[in-house]
């Protein structure tokens, strides 16, 4: 498929030109009093989540330049194309299909396979869940990137459909204190192990699941097969590890799009067939939106094509996500692998040195946590960072004072960054705790904000297993789109491999001591390491 790159496209100049001469200087008090609907004309019902765009620094010809910008690109034929199976990841040969994943029985490629590992899986975990027969009642997930960010995210996120009598634990980071206070807390008779590993080679994995198997061994735990069970496509390097239990996937599965396959064993195990089927099916239904709504409301597309405005005509070189919903704690984490490292490209598809910003930079925490951290920088900082609120309807908890909190909190913040406060504003205020020794003026511009802050807030109705689905299919869509019109292939990873090689390299000299041919830096370093 060859489109233009896209800036080179006419949507692009008239994008630049409409930056230049409205977009630059679009002031959202302004936008708001000037136009009563636009609420209404930037707000989208996408499956499971509601959208309100309208805080954003862009107006409905903003929009319109970036669906045809779309379009030129061929963000739709790109699309069908991931649906249909081709091998959209280039540099590596293979096929994009996570939403094979999650489509219902007969109904997407591969179904055969896809429906009987994850019978087989759902199977396993209700096992697992049969406490008073498995006598399971911890899990620990050991797998690293994304054989571990997602099973991590969502399993707190759902904890108000969890077994209770089952606790799950994450260990992800090769330095071992990671493992370490999690094995001290465990009985061998009692706990199962997911080495969790596409490939069964990353060395952060099969270190960790090689201490795990010596602790088990030395605590007088018996059968590694019963104990250990695998999450992989290399079902060889498993059995070669002891391990007789495998759930499979496929390479046409990215690790970062993967929590739907065998991967989100963990999730199962924890919530149960049923959620993990509820789960698949939110997702599902995005995977429907993506694929058939019109770019004018498809809510995925209109993500990326935002993001895409903020990044290169705007300049802004990073997202704050901000959930306010504690469960959503990994979240951004999540999302960092998710957007950073597909969209963390300099090269086109063949190759050639981009000349625009591609990935920006993604962080946050959850709300309230957050405003009590970094939010001074969001409201009076000299950059200015667009953030996207996460807000849930209905709790699943019983204390609504505490929530109606959390969504006032919640508002409240998209407001301020929008409104900000005047100087003048500032100065008519009382300001008790301000000092006496400086002059009001001063301290009315210490108080004032600059406002015209933009964000997104995005709405679920409940954090239930389906919603989940689709807010994270909603993010796999909106990541693809922006990737697609930047013409990057969003689905490779060669950016972890340098550092892979060069630790292999280093691994033998911090026993030796030997730095020869080291830059001086890296040499004076292991010298201080093993001072
Ligand atoms: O960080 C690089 C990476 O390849 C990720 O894309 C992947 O999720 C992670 O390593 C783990 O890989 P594996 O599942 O093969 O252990």
């Amino acid at each position: 498929m060859t489109t233009p790159r896209c800036d080179t496209t006419v949507a692009w100049s008239a994008l630049r030109g409409h930056y230049e001469a409205h977009g630059r200087e679009l002031d959202l008090r302004e936008a708001f009093t000037r136009d009563a609907q636009r609420f209404e004309a930037f707000a989208l019902q996408a499956p499971e989540v509601f959208a309100d765009l309208s805080k954003n620094r862009w107006d409905l010809l903003t929009r319109q330049l970036l669906i045809d910008l779309a379009r030129e690109c061929g963000l739709e034929a790109r699309r069908d194309a991931m649906f249909a199976g081709e091998p959209i990841n280039t540099t590596e040969g293979r096929a994009v299909l996570h939403t094979a994943l999650r489509a219902p029985r007969g109904a997407g490629p591969f179904s055969e396979e896809v429906h009987g590992v994850l019978d087989r899986l759902l199977a396993f975990a209700e096992s697992v869940r049969d406490t008073a027969a498995s006598g399971i009642t911890d899990v620990v997930n050991i797998g690293i990137g994304g054989s571990d960010l997602g099973p991590q995210m969502v399993v707190p996120a759902l904890d108000a459909f969890a077994h209770p009598g089952i606790r799950s634990h994450f260990v992800s980071n090769v330095d071992g204190h990671d493992i370490t206070p999690v094995l001290r807390r465990l009985d061998p008779k009692r706990t199962l192990f997911i080495i969790a590993s596409k490939t069964f080679t990353t060395q952060e994995t099969m270190a960790n699941a090689a201490v795990a198997r010596q602790w088990f061994l030395a605590q007088g735990g018996q059968d590694i097969g019963r104990h250990f069970v695998g999450a992989t496509t290399n079902l060889k390097a498993a059995a070669e590890f002891g391990i007789h239990t495998t759930f499979g996937f496929w390479d046409w599965v990215g690790g970062r799009y993967s929590l739907w396959s065998a991967i989100g064993l963990p999730i199962a195990i924890a919530v149960g067939a049923e959620h993990f089927r509820a789960l698949l099916a939110g997702a599902h239904a995005m995977d429907r939106h993506f694929a058939t709504a019109p770019l004018e409301a498809n809510l995925p597309a209109q993500l990326g094509l935002l993001d895409l405005w903020y990044r290169n005509f705007h300049g802004f070189g990073s997202r704050s996500v901000a959930p306010y919903h504690q469960g959503l704690k990994r979240l951004p984490a999540y999302l960092q692998q998710l957007e950073m490292e597909s969209n963390g490209k300099c090269v086109d598809l063949e190759g050639q040195p981009l000349p625009y910003g591609t990935s920006p930079v993604v962080w946050g925490e959850p709300g309230t946590n957050g405003q009590h951290a970094y939010f001074q920088m969001l409201h009076q900082g000299t950059d200015v960072i667009p953030v996207e609120f996460i807000a849930v309807k209905r709790p699943t908890h019983e204390h609504a004072d505490l929530h109606a909190k959390a969504l006032a909190n919640c508002l409240a913040q998209s407001q301020a960054l929008m409104l900000g406060k005047s100087t003048e504003a500032a100065l008519g205020e009382k300001a008790p705790t301000a000092s006496a020794a400086l002059g009001k003026l001063t301290i009315a511009r210490h108080r004032s904000f600059p406002g015209n802050r933009p964000s997104t807030t995005l709405l679920l109705d409940a954090l239930t297993p389906a919603a989940l689905g689709a807010l994270i299919a909603l993010y796999e869509h909106r990541v693809f789109t922006s990737g697609a019109i930047w013409g990057i292939n969003s689905f490779d990873q060669w950016g972890v491999e340098l550092g892979k090689a060069l630790c292999s390299e280093l691994l033998p000299r911090l026993a030796s001591g030997d730095a020869s041919g080291l830059d001086a830096s890296t040499a004076g370093l292991l010298k201080a390491l093993r001072a």
